[in-house]
């Protein structure tokens, strides 16, 4: 899932020329983000968007800030910051390449409530206050499908407890994937961490065909994927929390591979292992569907 150079493209040139809109060391801004990035005169202000970015010019920061963590080359990101000038959106993503497109993208679009920041999420709470952060984004995270991936994954229990930590008290987690495997591995860790599910959509673009759309999405749905999407808020805290026991994502594929018309990213190898075993064990008229061992490799 790693972004290839393309010709001619120098990295370090690109992440030079944009570094106005990508931030190496967020940490630097804790507490202080809707301040700190408050352009001067106020937010540009899009046809339609006066009195919102009306209201954010009086106080001198901005309404909330957003973050989108693993954000990609940024689309969604730079698309929903368009939508709502006086919204802080913060993009966070790990991988240089990605910071390279999305600061690129910032650049062009003119906005002044869009930053990216170069960093690794399971770090997120260095680069926030507590309370800081109205929402975190969770479009199309990496699945790291496998077992011993499990902890990897940005949706973890783990992670979900960290993120309790920088969202304001009605703070909230929004998951987008085509992958519903992670979808129904994010609700148990959801309740594994004490959040309250505000809503889940089991067809997210025909649910809301207005929401910006992420280059996965765009790229996923091409393809024929559904996207599965919930919101959550944290509720009370749980009183003894304990990390959850890693899971492969094989673990909620239906059992029936014939009801598979999606193959969820990430899961094709597994996927076209488990269904050549099957065909396997049916032409020696054995049928079974090898979850077993499939397990094993993906553990
Ligand atoms: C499948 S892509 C989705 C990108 C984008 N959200 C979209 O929907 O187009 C997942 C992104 O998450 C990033 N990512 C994965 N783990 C991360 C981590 N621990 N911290 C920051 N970014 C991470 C990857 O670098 C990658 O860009």
């Amino acid at each position: 899932m790693h972004a290839r150079t393309p010709k001619h493209f120098v990295l370090e040139e690109r992440l030079e020329r944009y570094a106005d809109f990508i931030e190496p060391a967020p940490q630097d801004y804790a507490g202080r983000w809707a301040e700190a990035c408050y352009p001067l005169g106020g937010p540009t202000t899009p046809a339609g968007a006066g009195a919102q970015a009306g209201a954010a010019a009086r106080t001198g920061r901005f309404r909330e800030v957003r973050l989108d963590l693993g954000c990609g080359k940024g689309a969604f990101t730079v698309e929903a910051a368009r939508r709502e000038p006086d919204v802080l959106f913060l993009g966070m993503d790990g991988e240089p390449l990605c910071m390279a497109y999305a600061g690129g993208l910032a650049a062009k679009s003119g906005l002044e409530n869009v930053v990216f920041l170069a960093w690794d999420g399971h770090r997120v709470t260095e680069a926030f206050a507590p309370g800081e952060l109205s929402r975190i984004y969770l479009n199309f995270p990496t699945p790291f499908p496998r077992k011993r991936q499990a902890r990897r994954r940005l949706t973890d229990a783990t992670c979900l407890m960290e993120y309790r930590r920088i969202l304001t008290p009605n703070g909230t987690v929004r998951l987008k994937t085509d992958s519903r495997p992670l979808y129904l591995f994010t609700l148990e860790e959801l309740a594994a961490a004490g959040y309250t599910v505000l809503w889940t959509s089991e067809d997210a673009r025909a649910d809301f065909p207005d929401d910006p759309t992420s280059g996965y999405e765009e790229r996923l749905a091409a393809n024929g994927a559904k996207v599965f999407a919930l919101e959550a808020t944290p509720g009370p805290a749980p009183a003894h929390f304990s990390p959850t026991p890693q899971r492969g994502l094989v673990e909620y594929l239906p059992q029936d591979l014939e009801k598979l018309d999606y193959v969820p990213l990430g899961m094709e190898a597994t996927v076209w292992n488990m269904r050549n075993r099957e065909a396997k064990l049916w032409a020696k008229g054995h049928k079974g569907t090898g979850r077993a061992d499939n397990n094993e490799k993906t553990s």
